[in-house]
């Protein structure tokens, strides 16, 4: 048997950050080269390496005679012919991605940051307007090859939803507070200490990495331009042990989904809050710090992908797989699809039909349950069923509604937070993933 033979060009990559995820495709790039070479078409030279300490320490694979603190110098140098931008943020990102795209060269990134900004709507644009490729398999999901799934294998698909757990952080802290009984601070301490969440946490826990997700995905699976900003999100910092608990108790599992979804003919609700997930549903048990994303279209039906969505290494293998497309589309003077994109037209929250679990805590007296059920009632909210525990200084309910428009649900909460008996109104979680279609 013969092996294919090595190819005769070499094209120029250069490597802009090499943290987490550069330096693990530095890596790939040095151990793999020859099997790159056959895949892609060329040997790929690493023409530098872009960081921003060239004192900060690195793993020894790591070529110190590459690296350099000019990163503009770097995108500029004409012998370069691909970029890979691993920075992450929007500055100096964006505009070293702008300098690259703009002087006719591909690009592969996977800053979710960036692209879910306005910027990365105008970037888009450049690309196409330049007719160069613009790649970021690794900005959603890590390993999980989702965008080339959605963007070509299901082309023809019309999508009615995606839905995602799509924030190892968080599904990693939701896990531990069901199957632990833990509360919140004390497994999002453990995170931080196994690595799995920053110091400062926010983007993770608030929902804004998810929501930035969301926006990507809502463009790749349905066309639509939409920015991080205007996603709908909640994080799970108000979530407790006995949100996990009710969750259990009712058959469901609690998750941090990021979900777009067709609504109507033209519009689109894209979302990010917790979620009760029966358990029967693939995505509750997609466990600990994995991600999955479901599908479900007209004609294929439902699908799920699932892997690892962040480490150094998953991340920089689905952007060497990018890389790769990115090698073979400039030999070959093309580039990826990209389907035309239009503004997106977003479903107000208020719209949103869900249903709910509402959990109050209320004085023990008479007449109180009919009062909170007249509430609901008025607000045209049917309950579905209802469970009365005793705490010792009052009651605690927790209701599960039929599905209702969130404008109904939070115009229940605001008269049930007037009502006397009622002493705090607790959780509202949404309920998701009922409605699969056999
Ligand atoms: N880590 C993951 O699991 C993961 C998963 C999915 C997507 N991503 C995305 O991948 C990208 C990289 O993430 P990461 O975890 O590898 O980040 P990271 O570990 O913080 O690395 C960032 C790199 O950028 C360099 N840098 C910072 N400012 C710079 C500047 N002005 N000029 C040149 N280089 C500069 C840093 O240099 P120094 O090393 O000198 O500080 C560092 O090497 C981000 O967009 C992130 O969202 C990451």
């Amino acid at each position: 048997m013969t092996s294919a033979p090595s190819p005769e060009r070499t094209l120029r990559v250069a490597v802009l950050g090499c943290g987490n995820v550069g330096a693990a495709l530095v890596g790939i790039l040095q151990s793999r080269a020859d099997a790159l070479a056959v895949q892609s078409g060329a040997h790929l030279d690493i023409a530098g390496i872009a960081v921003h300490d060239l004192d900060a320490p690195r793993p020894d694979h790591v070529p110190r005679g590459l690296l350099t603190t000019d990163a503009a110098a770097l995108v500029a140098d004409p012998t370069v012919d691909i970029v890979v931008e691993l920075i992450g943020g929007l500055d100096p990102a964006g505009p070293l991605v702008r300098t690259a795209l703009d002087a006719g060269r591909p690009v592969v990134t996977a800053n979710k940051a960036l692209l879910a900004s306005p910027d990365g709507v105008a970037l888009r644009t450049l690309a196409r307007e330049r007719g160069v490729d613009l790649l970021y398999e690794a900005a959603v999901a890590g390993a999980i090859p989702l965008v080339r799934a959605l963007r070509e294998s299901l082309t023809g698909e019309r999508i009615r939803r995606v839905m995602g757990i799509v924030n190892g952080t968080t599904n990693f802290i939701l896990t531990k507070m069901g199957e632990d009984g833990a509360d919140y601070p004390s497994v999002l301490a453990e995170a931080q200490a196994l690595g799995l969440a920053e110091r400062d946490p926010t983007a993770d826990v608030e929902g804004f990495d998810a929501a930035a997700k969301a926006a990507i995905l809502a463009g790749v699976a349905f066309g639509y331009d939409v920015a991080g900003d205007d996603v709908f999100c909640e994080g799970i910092t108000a979530l407790g042990s006995s949100d996990a608990a009710v969750a259990a108790r009712f058959g469901y599992v609690l998750k941090l989904l990021a979900i777009v979804e067709r609504s109507g003919d033209d519009q689109l609700s894209v979302r990010v809050h917790p979620a009760m997930v029966p358990v029967s549903h693939p995505l509750a048990g997609v466990r600990d710090a994995f991600n999955a994303v479901f599908i479900e279209g007209e004609a294929a039906g439902e699908l799920m992908l699932y892997g690892q969505g962040a480490g150094g290494l998953p991340t920089a293998s689905a952007v060497t797989g990018d890389l790769i497309d990115a090698t073979r589309n400039l030999l070959a003077g093309t580039t990826a699809p990209t389907p035309d994109r239009r503004p997106g037209r977003l479903r107000p929250l208020g719209e949103v039909r869900s249903a709910f679990t509402v959990s109050l805590e209320v004085d023990d007296s008479p007449g109180v349950l009919a009062q909170v059920a007249a509430v609901f009632g008025n607000h045209r909210i049917s309950i579905r069923t209802m469970e009365q525990e005793e705490t010792g200084e009052g009651a605690q309910l927790v209701f599960l509604t039929h599905q209702a428009r969130e404008a109904d649900m939070q115009g229940t909460l605001r008269e049930l937070g007037g009502l006397r008996p009622v002493r705090r109104v607790g959780s509202v979680v949404r309920i998701v993933g009922e409605d699969r279609r056999a």
